[in-house]
């Protein structure tokens, strides 16, 4: 059995130290109490077996920590199949947003569902996260835009987290669009985020980050700016939608205030990179709606790299932009269209992604004392997690030391 531990120092990888998974040819690991105990060679790990032990065989596949997944907006009602369709036929994703399609259509759809049955919606997807390897994500709300319909999705996020094996981070993004009822009066919008929803979701305890979407047409560097500086006064930690669309500012914005991470960074140009640098932000690259919007300009993940950043890689889960909760299918994309090395991919989506959530001390990697959240893979060498797309390579998955699959 190849074990990919991503055993290492206790910080986020940045440079060659992407490539450098800790990989055991002939190993074991030997777990107690949901925690992980000891990971070596197998004939280190077979003496500790005894009669108590449930042994699980992997001969010949590859052993490695559940796939961490740190942008997702996993909470919503319906899906958008039909401007899928639409965009088949021609149709842009902004055209769409604009004419009150897009992120507005899910609002509308997810505020007229009660929690109870959006919950039932999400507990799917949560099912389509675990199957493929995924054991934590971080979950977004900004399906609401009102005050009611944001805590009532932040209460389904926590909801699934206590209820499914799946482990939620909870992320605030009331400022996802400008609903149409402020739509005159935005201003009045970002007043309401700032005075209302804030104080309840860190009153509630309901998210430990908030987002902005800080883009041209959505909110802007100095809206961004306000909210997101409101947020870490209530205690949140700090992510951006940044440079998805256009180049909007939003990476200079995160270096400025020093986010934790900064998210998309389609458009980001060289001064953007050295930003992020100098202020120690992670980027979290998202090839999946890169490749979902049908486009080509993926982010420059070597330059990120080449540049000493602790780089991230998630699916944005999401029914408009990336419908797909699949880390190894953005293996694959990173793989391909970014050129990243899958040693460097996977990095990407397990303990730098375990640090962006601040998460890096209990999962991300196989170390004693980690919780034991692991993920055995039909296939013979981590390479082929990348490379044979497209089918579900995961065949058994463990959350905290039990079975889901
Ligand atoms: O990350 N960029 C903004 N939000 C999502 C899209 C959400 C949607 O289209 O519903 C994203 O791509
Ligand atoms: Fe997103």
């Amino acid at each position: 059995m190849q074990v990919v531990t991503l055993a290492g120092p206790a910080r986020p990888r940045v440079g060659p130290e992407l490539r450098e998974l800790g990989i055991i040819a002939n190993g074991g690991m030997f777990v107690r109490g949901g925690r992980i105990e000891k990971v070596g060679n197998a004939d280190e790990i077979e003496p500790l077996i005894n009669g108590d032990t449930a042994v699980v065989d992997a001969r010949g596949q590859v052993l490695m920590p559940g796939f961490v997944d740190a942008h997702t907006h996993p909470v919503f009602s319906g899906t958008r199949v039909e401007e899928f369709e639409e965009r088949a036929q021609g149709a842009t994703y902004q055209e769409i947003a604009a004419r009150g399609g897009g992120i507005q259509y899910t609002v509308n759809a997810t505020r007229a569902t009660y929690e109870e049955i959006l919950a039932y919606e999400a507990w799917r997807y949560a099912d389509w996260f675990l199957r493929s390897g995924t054991t934590t994500i971080e979950a977004k709300s900004g399906y609401g835009l009102s005050v009611e319909d944001e805590l009532k999705i932040l209460r389904v996020i926590k909801r699934l987290d206590e209820s499914t094996q799946l482990r939620y981070v909870p992320t605030f993004l009331g400022a996802h669009s400008v609903p149409p009822e402020y739509r005159s009066r935005r201003e009045q919008y970002v007043s309401l985020i700032i005075d209302e929803m804030l104080p309840a979701v860190a009153q509630e305890k309901l998210a430990e980050y908030c987002d902005v979407f800080c883009e041209t047409n959505v909110f802007t560097t100095d809206e961004a700016w306000k909210i997101l500086t409101a947020a870490r006064c209530h205690g949140l930690g700090l992510r951006i939608h940044a440079d998805q669309l256009s180049l909007s500012g939003g990476a200079q914005l995160a270096a400025e205030l020093g986010t934790v991470t900064a998210d998309h960074l389609e458009h980001t140009d060289a001064a953007g990179i050295a930003a992020l640098k100098r202020a120690n932000v992670q980027p979290v690259l998202l090839p999946g709606s890169v490749y979902a919007l049908g486009s080509s300009r993926y982010p420059a993940a070597r330059e990120m790299i080449d540049a000493g950043l602790a780089v991230v890689l998630a699916t944005d889960f999401n029914p408009g932009s990336s419908p797909t909760p699949s880390i190894p299918t953005i293996l694959s994309l990173a793989a391909t269209h970014m050129k990243m090395t899958p040693a460097e991919a996977i990095t990407a989506t397990t303990i730098n992604a375990a640090y962006s959530l601040n998460r890096g001390h209990e999962i991300g990697s196989l170390e004693p004392g980690k919780i034991a959240d692991f993920v055995i893979h039909a296939c013979h060498d981590y390479r082929e997690l990348a490379y044979f797309f497209g089918i579900e390579h995961a065949s058994q998955v463990y959350c905290a030391g039990k079975s889901y699959k």
